[in-house]
């Protein structure tokens, strides 16, 4: 069960009861995923390479996923995005999210068609962007050497510890190409000091509204 509420600048997020957190800042769900991956992920990638494969762990409400989208569009990118989900919310909450009214209604067609496509399959949804989503868990899958950017967007180290533990920090870290990477709204140190013991290096960046400091990491060449 799961409840929507809106974030301070007017950008839906939700409240998943079971992990007792909230998919987003309560500061700014569109803020946040603004600064976090789109500004410090994909604008990064995309200053040196318009061709941008993406993996996102954590699809949920779809915003990183439509705002990546934009991007594409607007910047003339070919994007490439696999986005994983081991909980998918349901079609009656995806249906109240205001992200179609927030982003305007070329972008509201393509989040309503984003939702709807069938799980497990790449689809064409626009000329700059390729989806696959794929309702399996991190842990399940091994990609290697495989993408340019990862969105880390799983529920934080508190509520998920293993995600943020060196097993999977390695993963990601191996799913990277030499030159990708990953951004995370999480700045703690136990994070920062595993990301750099896997082989990142990483920078830390101002955060979003109510955040101190964010994460870039680097999977250098
Ligand atoms: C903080 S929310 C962010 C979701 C999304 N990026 C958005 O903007 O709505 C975390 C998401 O990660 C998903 N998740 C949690 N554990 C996961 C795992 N092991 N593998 C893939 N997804 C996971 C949750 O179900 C949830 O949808």
């Amino acid at each position: 069960m799961s409840l929507i509420f809106t974030t301070e600048d007017g950008s839906h997020s939700i409240f998943s009861k079971e992990y007792g957190v909230s998919y987003h800042s309560k500061h700014g769900a569109k803020t946040e995923t603004q600064t976090v991956f789109i500004d410090a992920g994909l604008k990064f990638k995309a200053a040196t390479s318009k061709n941008i494969s993406v993996l996102e762990i954590g699809f949920g409400t779809g915003l990183n996923a439509i705002m990546t989208l934009q991007e594409a569009i607007s910047y003339n990118l070919s994007i490439d995005y696999t986005t994983l989900e081991a909980y998918p919310l349901t079609d009656e909450e995806t249906a109240e999210l205001n992200y179609g009214q927030i982003l305007g209604a070329e972008m509201e067609t393509h989040f309503i068609k984003m939702h709807q496509l069938p799980w497990e399959q790449k689809h064409q949804l626009t000329d700059n962007f390729l989806i696959e989503k794929q309702k399996r868990r991190f842990e399940e899958i091994d990609f290697k050497n495989q993408f340019d950017v990862i969105y880390f967007d799983a529920f934080a180290p508190t509520s998920q510890p293993e995600l943020w533990e060196e097993p999977l920090l390695q993963k990601m870290y191996d799913a990277l190409k030499a030159g990708g990477v990953l951004t995370t709204y999480c700045a703690k140190g136990v994070v920062k000091r595993t990301l750099k013991k896997v082989g990142f290096e990483i920078e830390a960046l101002p955060g979003p509204p109510g955040k101190r400091e964010m994460t870039r990491a680097v999977k250098l060449q």
